[in-house]
């Protein structure tokens, strides 16, 4: 956050005529409305813009698995053969490490010596990110044709020069499959992604490799972890929860390409890997597991959504005995996240490396059932309620669309906007019926931007916020989508996403920095207040934290001249200097980039003038957090 010493509401006075109506804002700060949700914002993810391979998963090799080939042969791998070796590769459909992994790839070695080394190369996720006197540790499942194949030789090697920048050898390798680990480490390099990964051998033969890995210092240095800069991110959004593993990710187009958790969890070599509905393989080195531990690395609790029998090309699973297997399915996934040592799945938690049961208290039936044109989801949903409450009554259950017959926990409503659907919406759950479920906005965002969403986004989402914050009696969690997006080319299937990456860096959208000014200033209360003379794009939202003593009062000004407030605060004492945090820009096509990723961002500055009764104006283009302090 940038820092700017002079008060932005006084600069702002001299130099800007105001052309709007100032707002009359009157906050009455002894009288409490209702208490905030302390889960309101929160991260929705699944695998989609390349968010885990390529993005947060921090695997380096793409491909590993062999998984994905056709036509255009092996993809992201290379044949190599070096001077005057002759070699020739192929995917092997037959031969793999495990029962999961069936194939692997065969690289046919005609010739080849120390001076002519034959092999493949590996492009990584549109590069392969190294950075300076850096360990990447790898492992490899490999397996000689004939004893006399030698050594293998790994090496990581600039595209530009050519030279390899870190090397190893591994031990002759034998006839029968085996995982080698090793390490790579770099000198004294440019930090560049233009690199790749190579394997060779020196002697003519057959190779089979296949889980060819590799991975640089990850978020808390877990082994098979995530890329501490994204990981950083999503700190910086300060999230209470991460609900997984999907959206579409979770359903799948067919019913045998759902999120299939077992097949997600244990050794690698043990996944067998799936296709996403985004269309591409996913590796499933994200598992169940990795994503429980990423909700703990960051301190959130997860929302865990099951597969209710439901897929997007249109199959389901009808309620009744059919169905039963789904549901067993889906309590054995919570005991495995949150059963103690003594049950089944927890034990097998415990013997993958974590005995503590995780943070749970929603769990997600579905995903976005309305588009089940059979209509079964009153039914489908109808089964696993029960069950899932027979077993664990202390969990809130979430339904995805209205149910006729039933009330649900909670109900998860998803909006895509445009920034004026959201501006003319704001007030879409003011009159809400308070005796019904509570509210997950569980997918939101307004979709202006590409790849990442705009100053305009960010304006209508931060308008969409203040509404949540008002009403956040019933709206118990939200949750932005789609998080991630690799911004290299063919790596977006959705537009406008939060944050973008490519190998080597990520950036915030507008829209990153709104969403994290509003949940780092969430506060505890909503004090009763009312606004006269609002302009159409004015919108404003307050909460206070009594323990803290602290206000905080979120202005947005959407138009494209200066937005003067008057603002009442009755009922306390309120110091006259208060923080103020800025995000705006010069107009609302304005954005971040992976090239400028700093264009707009939050600035902090300080009001002097604050207290009982002031003025403020809030620039064109704008959303502020005033914090004010009060006894
Ligand atoms: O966030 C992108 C997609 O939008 C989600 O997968 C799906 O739930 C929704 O339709």
């Amino acid at each position: 956050m940038k820092w700017l010493f002079t008060s932005t509401s006084l600069l702002a006075v001299a130099l800007l005529s105001s052309a709007q109506t100032p707002v009359k804002l009157s906050i009455q700060l002894n009288e409490t409305a209702h208490a905030v949700s302390p889960t309101l914002y929160g991260l929705m993810t699944e695998e989609i813009n390349y968010s885990y391979d390529g993005g947060l998963y921090a695997e380096m090799v793409r491909n590993r698995a062999f998984q994905d080939h056709g036509f255009g042969g092996v993809a992201h791998w290379h044949i190599v053969h070096d001077g005057n070796a002759m070699a020739s590769m192929q995917p092997d459909l037959a031969d793999g490490p495990s029962a999961a992994l069936q194939n692997s790839l065969v690289i046919d070695v005609q010739k080849a010596d120390a001076n002519n080394q034959a092999g493949a190369r590996n492009e990584g996720y549109w590069g392969m990110a190294l950075r300076a006197n850096t360990t990447y540790k790898g492992s490899v499942y490999a397996k000689a044709g004939s004893s006399d194949l030698g050594p293998l030789n790994i090496a990581l090697v600039s595209d530009n020069s050519g030279k390899a920048v870190a090397s190893v050898t591994i031990r002759p390798i034998t006839t029968e499959w085996r995982r080698y680990e090793f390490t790579l480490t770099t000198g004294n390099i440019e930090t560049s992604s233009e690199n790749h990964l190579r394997l060779t051998v020196e002697h003519a033969g057959k190779l089979w490799l296949d889980m060819v890995s590799l991975f640089p210092p990850t978020y808390k240095n877990r082994a098979n972890g995530n890329r501490p800069d994204l990981m950083e991110m999503m700190a910086g959004m300060h999230p209470k929860f991460l609900r997984l593993p999907g959206g579409n990710y979770l359903e799948g187009d067919q019913i045998d390409e759902r999120f299939d958790w077992k097949t997600t969890i244990g050794p690698l070599v043990d996944r067998p890997t799936h296709r996403s509905p985004w269309n591409y393989q996913s590796s499933d080195g994200l598992g169940l597991l990795e994503f429980l531990e990423w909700s703990e690395d960051l301190n959130m609790q997860t929302v865990l959504a099951v597969y209710a029998g439901y897929s997007l090309k249109g199959d389901h699973i009808h309620p009744g005995p059919a169905l039963t297997p789904f549901v067993e399915d889906a309590l054995e996934e919570i005991e495995f996240a949150t059963g103690d040592t003594s049950t089944k799945w927890g034990a097998v938690r415990a013997k993958l490396g974590h005995p503590a049961p995780f943070d749970i208290h929603y769990i997600e039936i579905g995903n976005e059932d309305q588009f089940d044109r059979s209509g079964s989801y009153e039914g489908r949903f109808a089964q696993f309620y029960k069950a899932i409450k027979a077993k664990y009554p202390q969990f809130e259950l979430i339904a995805t669309e209205p149910l006729k017959r039933m009330k649900p926990d909670v109900l998860d409503d998803h909006y895509y906007k445009r920034a004026d659907e959201f501006f003319a919406d704001v007030h879409h759950y003011d009159k809400w019926d308070r005796n019904g479920p509570k509210i997950f906005v569980g997918e939101w965002a307004t979709r202006e931007g590409s790849p990442t969403t705009n100053l305009a986004a960010a304006l209508g989402d931060a308008a969409w916020m203040t509404g949540m914050e008002r009403n956040s009696d019933l709206i118990v969690m939200a949750s932005y989508a789609p998080l991630f997006v690799n911004v290299n080319p063919g790596g977006m299937q959705w537009e406008s996403d939060l944050i973008g990456y490519n190998a080597l860096s990520s950036y915030g959208s507008p829209s990153y920095y709104a969403q994290s000014m509003f949940a780092e200033y969430l506060g505890t209360e909503v004090p009763k207040s009312s606004a006269s003379d609002e302009s159409p794009r004015f919108f404003y939202s307050v909460t206070r934290d009594p323990s803290k003593g602290k206000v905080y009062l979120k202005l947005v000004n959407a138009s494209s001249v200066d937005q003067p407030v008057d603002i009442n605060l009755s009922g306390v004492n309120v110091s006259p200097k208060a923080d103020l945090i800025s995000l705006s820009g010069m107009n609302p096509a304005e954005t971040n980039t992976i090239r400028t990723p700093a264009r707009i961002e939050p600035v902090k500055s300080m009001v002097e003038n604050a207290g009982a009764r002031f003025s403020h104006v809030i620039p064109p283009y704008s959303i502020q957090v005033m914090v004010l302090d009060y006894r």
